[in-house]
């Protein structure tokens, strides 16, 4: 079933088709609070007295035209601006392909260079969101390169991946932010492990490997997933080695596991929920649903009404 889905999701006439479906439209909103970065900001200041803050993303991803990353990076900077002026935290999540990626390096990386310092100025934080194994090493470099010029980024690194080890290790000298997330992209056996208890251990692996060094501050880790067994078995390690509870960072997405993660505010961590938007939800709207195929069960009843 996630094969299926994960196929789904980027098949170009499934793209361009069901967005156009009501039933389709209606399902989404469990996920995403609106199209528009308005409902996404409401959903955000919504969470704020429970402790949780935001983590906005405008969705989209393999752009053709580099027109588009211009749009998308004035997009971002109006973003962060907004969300700092409404007293809500300007953090944004973006793509490398939703920049251009596939078209120009180079230009993506001025992009990124450029939201970076947006991201600075407003106080905030810009995160790198990793895509499929064909740009995970262009994702790295343009990384280390942002890094060089700016303290607030961070990027996404995935735990499915045989390689994650080792992009860690080669991180660590930059003094990287990290959000680990265990892989949403269909990948090769060669690539990833194939078994989700594989990807189970090496998720724990890399963060009990990861969490001495957050306590020495030579890196920023925030855990993204919502396996709350995982998250438990991790932050009782980081506390029998003197973490604090708030240098533990959570982030899950809209509307998976709320309850679940404003308890872990109320108990001290510093917690984030990735706020998406944008009418090109289709393919990352997939990618949900192969996370969790119980979903399409929901999608089903959204169907037949
Ligand atoms: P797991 O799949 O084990 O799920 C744990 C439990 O959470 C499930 O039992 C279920 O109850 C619930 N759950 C998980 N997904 C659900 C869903 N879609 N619907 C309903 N319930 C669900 N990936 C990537 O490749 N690149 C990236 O940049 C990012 N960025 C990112 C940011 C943030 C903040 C999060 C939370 C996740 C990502 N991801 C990602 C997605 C990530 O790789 C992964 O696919 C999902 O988080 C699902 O895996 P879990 O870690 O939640 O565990």
């Amino acid at each position: 079933m996630r094969g299926i889905l994960l196929w789904c999701a980027t098949n170009p006439w499934l793209a361009a088709h069901v967005p156009t479906w009501s039933f389709a439209r209606r399902a989404v909103k469990r996920f995403m609070p609106g199209e528009d970065f308005d409902s996404a900001l409401k959903a955000a200041q919504e969470s704020k007295p429970k402790g949780i803050g935001a983590l906005f993303t405008q969705l989209g991803e393999n752009i053709t035209d580099l027109a588009e990353a211009a749009e998308v990076v004035q997009h971002f900077e109006m973003v962060l601006a907004k969300a700092a002026a409404a007293g809500v935290d300007p953090v944004v999540s973006v793509k490398p392909t939703h920049l251009g990626l596939d078209l120009d390096p180079k230009v993506t990386l001025a992009n990124l260079q450029r939201l970076a310092g947006a991201a600075e100025k407003a106080k905030g934080w810009l995160w790198v969101d990793m895509e499929g194994s064909a740009y995970t090493e262009a994702t790295l470099e343009l990384y280390e390169a942002v890094r060089k010029n700016h303290e607030h980024v961070g990027i996404a690194i995935q735990a499915y991946l045989y390689r994650t080890a080792r992009d860690i290790g080669r991180l660590m000298p930059i003094q990287p932010t990290i959000r680990l997330v265990k892989g949403a992209y269909a990948e090769p056996l060669e690539k990833a492990f194939p078994a989700k208890r594989d990807v189970d251990a090496n998720y724990l692996a890399l963060s009990t490997f990861m969490l001495p060094e957050v306590q020495r501050g030579k890196l920023r880790l925030v855990l993204g997933t919502h396996d709350l067994p995982m998250i438990s078995r991790i932050t009782q390690f980081a506390r029998a080695i003197e973490i604090d509870r708030s240098q533990v960072e959570v982030n899950m997405l809209y509307g998976i596991q709320s309850e679940a993660l404003a308890k872990l505010a109320a108990e001290g961590h510093t917690t984030r929920q990735l706020i998406a938007y944008g009418p090109a939800w289709y393919g990352w709207y997939l990618r949900r649903l192969a996370e969790r195929p119980a979903n399409v069960l929901f999608v089903a009843r959204q169907m037949f009404g």
